[in-house]
């Protein structure tokens, strides 16, 4: 038996944060030109039914796809060119890996804009994307067709179960994280539905974004989010300063705890930090219809380009910090 400092039975038997510190300096600060220096540009398959072509970092800067320059840090799909069924290759679009792995580890990503639209689906997310879910995978923040809500998930390959009560804002829709079976929210792995209009697609947007915490202990993963305009925000996280505690913070929108049914040594590996912006796909695709996009959602990214106009990412800063 490990002590599990960070968890906590309450006389009522739900799971709560602990309020002991995790005290964290700024180990990467990424701004701007940053980005380039310190993430990789993924030329991978973005696997079964995408229609996203990534390309490289020469590529995506040539073609705008990629614009870094002081304090913005912007990443697109292509809302140019026109593609048919016979294109080989999908929608030009751009996925990123940090250079460094990271195990506990806190990191603050304070986003301007997030791609929105039909058939698109933007994710923020850790893994070891050379070895898979084996290594565990934590998506922090990942939605579809530009429709709320937007989810946070843990995906392992063996057994890893969170307690259904525990203390979070999110609504848990399913609870094991190994599993596989597609959930109600289109994903499968243990997903927490996030509670706020305002974390996803147009809302998000028009408020100017906001900031996504995600923080990964021997103990627990969390999330947080607080939008542009949100006077709850920690000034700590809201000025980017260099040092950060997290034992006073609001009750996370997402959180899973370890326990004796979910091992974190066995389950959760080192990982890289990733955003993306896949096409269709198992997710956007399988849910395409639902969202009550048009047609279907192939011919949609091969021949709407202008509708991908939103479809980007805007970065202020991601922020990494380790334990201090
Ligand atoms: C969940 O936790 C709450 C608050 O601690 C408690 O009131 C409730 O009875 C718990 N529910 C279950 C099913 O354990
Ligand atoms: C590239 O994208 C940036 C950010 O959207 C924009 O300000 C700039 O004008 C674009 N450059 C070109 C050559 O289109
Ligand atoms: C293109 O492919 C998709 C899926 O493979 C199919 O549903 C659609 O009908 C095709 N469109 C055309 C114009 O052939
Ligand atoms: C782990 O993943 C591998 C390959 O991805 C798979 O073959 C194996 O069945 C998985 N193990 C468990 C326990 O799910
Ligand atoms: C979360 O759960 C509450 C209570 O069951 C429900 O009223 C609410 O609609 C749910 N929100 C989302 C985004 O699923
Ligand atoms: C933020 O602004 C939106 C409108 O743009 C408003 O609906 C929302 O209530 C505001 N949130 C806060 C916390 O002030
Ligand atoms: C920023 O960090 C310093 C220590 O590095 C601390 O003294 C200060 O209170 C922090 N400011 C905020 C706004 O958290
Ligand atoms: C949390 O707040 C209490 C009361 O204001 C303060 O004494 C304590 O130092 C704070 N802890 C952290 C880690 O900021
Ligand atoms: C392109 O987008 C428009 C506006 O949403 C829609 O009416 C049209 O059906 C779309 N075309 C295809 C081929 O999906």
């Amino acid at each position: 038996m490990h002590a599990r400092t960070g968890l906590l039975l309450s006389t009522l038997g739900c799971v709560v944060r602990s309020s002991l510190a995790g005290s964290y300096k700024l180990k990467q600060n990424n701004v701007g030109s940053a980005f380039l220096d310190n993430f990789e540009w993924e030329t991978l398959d973005d696997g079964p039914g995408g229609r996203t072509d990534y390309v490289s970092q020469s590529a995506a800067l040539s073609a705008n796809l990629t614009y870094a320059k002081d304090d913005t840090f912007i990443m697109r799909v292509d809302d140019k060119s026109m593609l048919t069924n016979s294109s080989e290759t999908g929608r030009k679009s751009v996925r990123i890996k940090s250079k460094a792995q990271y195990t506990t580890h806190l990191v603050v990503a304070d986003i301007r804009h997030m791609p929105n639209g039909c058939a698109t689906w933007p994710a923020f997310w850790e893994v070891n994307d050379d070895v898979g879910v084996e290594n565990g995978e934590f998506d922090i923040m990942e939605g579809v067709n530009g429709q709320t809500p937007s989810y946070t998930t843990l995906h392992t390959n063996h057994t890893c179960t969170v307690p259904a009560n525990r203390t979070q804002l999110g609504n848990a829709t399913a609870n094991d994280c190994s599993s596989t079976t597609v959930q109600e929210g289109g994903d499968n792995g243990c997903d927490v539905a996030s509670i706020y209009a305002s974390s996803f697609g147009p809302v998000f947007n028009s408020n100017g974004g906001g900031w996504y915490v995600a923080e990964r202990t021997s103990e627990a993963f969390s999330v947080w989010f607080w939008a542009r305009n949100d006077s709850t925000v920690p000034d700590e996280v809201k000025s980017g300063n260099s040092s950060v505690s997290t034992g006073n913070w609001s009750t996370p929108l997402a959180y899973f705890p370890a326990s004796s049914s979910c091992n974190f040594a066995t389950n959760f590996k080192a990982h890289n930090i990733l955003f993306d912006i896949a096409l269709c796909g198992s997710w956007a695709g399988g849910q395409y219809g639902a969202a009550n996009c048009p047609g279907n959602c192939i011919d949609y990214v091969n021949s709407n380009a202008t509708a991908f106009a939103e479809a980007y990412w805007d970065l202020a800063a991601l922020r990494v910090y380790l334990s201090a």
